[in-house]
């Protein structure tokens, strides 16, 4: 008998297993299907994806790189749209901002080779500003390029010279609008923490500023009761109640799970497992997908990214302290997309448990594409 029951435990084991690795390398070549739809809506003359805006062209770069980083069949790919982009990219930007005026000699950087002018990414949108500097992180851990560091060190250090608003810290959401939203403070916080781990002799600097960003974050009241983010703040600084994006509880993850590498906090990560359980608790369905609450307006034109900016973080978190319960949710938001929301030219759209419906564009379809690799990556 207890020959018997230890065959039976073999296979059992060897089945669970070769059940994971399935479910992600059946990711990887989704998402490697899905990369290839995404380049339909590039556009090499401008360096963007046709169909979507200047900032979710950042994104679409930040899901190539993230895919790249775990499949090497990307990276042909990631490297042709990291080199285009530099050079075509700046000439379609849409609203080159009064931050401009703010130039300085840290801000006209040159790389090894290329050029880099980081005012040339500034659009007068100091989220817009955040998402480029990410991307361009991304596209250097895949290719450690020092020019795309160095543009994302440029960018920083534009946004650090609009610290400080009505309540107190913190950047506000552009330079002529005193909004102080949740979105642009969790990039800042983002950015200063990624570079923090890769600039080594500008380190204690961007600590500081990653951990002076959160600990004002955190005091202000963008965190609501039950421990989700909403849109921002009112005139008189406390929480404005307003919509409890995907995104909102997903940039602040990424920026928590790089502010705890720097500078090893245990608040850090409970923080982000708070805020990560609660956006999971409002937004996912019973099926375990994620959803924002304006799909039925199809999201248009921005929020259609949203979601899959959340679950590029919940992984970062996923990896530097696993929870079962953010496995389950990316593979059940990945299987859903391609089993629900994907129609016969491999297009995906927005919503996410289905059915596949127009409009679809880049922006929703890179935003999918988030969630296939996050899947890849578990
Ligand atoms: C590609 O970008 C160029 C430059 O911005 C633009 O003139 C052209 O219309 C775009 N192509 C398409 C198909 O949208
Ligand atoms: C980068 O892009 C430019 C302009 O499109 C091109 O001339 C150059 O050969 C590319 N370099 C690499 C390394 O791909
Ligand atoms: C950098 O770009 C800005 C904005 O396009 C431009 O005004 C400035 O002259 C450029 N600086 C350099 C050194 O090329
Ligand atoms: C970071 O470095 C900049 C430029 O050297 C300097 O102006 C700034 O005061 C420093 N900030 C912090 C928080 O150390
Ligand atoms: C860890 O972070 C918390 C919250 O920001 C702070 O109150 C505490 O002093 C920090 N602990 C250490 C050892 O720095
Ligand atoms: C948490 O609060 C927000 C409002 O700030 C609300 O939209 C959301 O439904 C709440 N989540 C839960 C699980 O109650």
């Amino acid at each position: 008998m207890l020959f018997s029951s230890r065959c039976l435990l073999a296979p059992t084991l060897l089945s669970l297993f070769l059940a994971e690795s399935t479910v992600a390398d059946q990711a990887k070549s989704r998402a490697q299907t899905a990369l290839s739809t995404l380049q339909d809506w590039y556009n090499s003359t401008s360096g963007l994806w046709d169909t979507c805006g200047w900032w979710n062209g950042a994104n679409c770069m930040t899901t190539i790189a993230d895919l790249a980083a775990l499949d090497p069949s990307a990276m042909e790919t990631a490297t042709y749209v990291f080199n285009n982009t530099l050079i075509r990219a700046p000439a379609s930007n849409p609203h080159p901002g009064p931050e401009t005026k703010a130039n300085n000699k840290r801000m006209a950087l040159w790389g090894r080779s290329n050029a880099v002018n980081a005012s040339q990414w500034l659009d007068s949108a100091y989220d817009d500003d955040g998402w480029w500097a990410l991307a361009w992180i991304a596209a250097y851990d895949v290719t450690k390029k020092p020019a795309y560091l160095q543009l994302a060190e440029g960018i920083f250090s534009a946004l650090t010279s609009a610290w400080g608003t009505q309540c107190g810290g913190g950047i506000p959401w552009n330079p002529t609008d005193k909004y102080v939203n949740a979105i642009t403070n969790e990039l800042f916080l983002s950015t200063a923490a990624h570079l923090a781990n890769r600039v080594p002799s500008r380190k204690a600097n961007y600590t500081t500023w990653a951990k002076r960003e959160w600990d004002w974050f955190a005091a202000q009241g963008f965190i609501g009761d039950n421990g989700t983010i909403n849109d921002g703040l009112l005139d008189n600084c406390k929480n404005n109640g307003d919509t409890v994006w995907s995104y909102n509880q997903g940039v602040v993850l990424g920026g928590l799970v790089e502010l705890n590498k720097a500078a090893p906090n245990h608040t850090y990560l409970e923080s982000a497992h708070h805020i990560a359980k609660a956006a999971i608790k409002t937004l996912a369905d019973s099926n375990g997908v994620i959803h924002d609450s304006c799909e039925s307006d199809n999201c248009a034109p921005d929020a259609t990214q949203f979601k899959g900016i959340f679950m590029r973080n919940l992984v970062k978190l996923h990896k530097a302290s696993p929870d079962d319960v953010y496995k389950r949710i990316i593979e059940s938001s990945a299987k859903s997309i391609w089993e629900n929301d994907r129609n016969s030219k491999n297009q995906l759209s927005v919503n996410w448990a289905g059915p596949f419906h127009q409009p679809v564009d880049a922006s929703s379809h890179s935003s999918a594409l988030d969630a296939l690799v996050a899947a890849a990556a578990l």
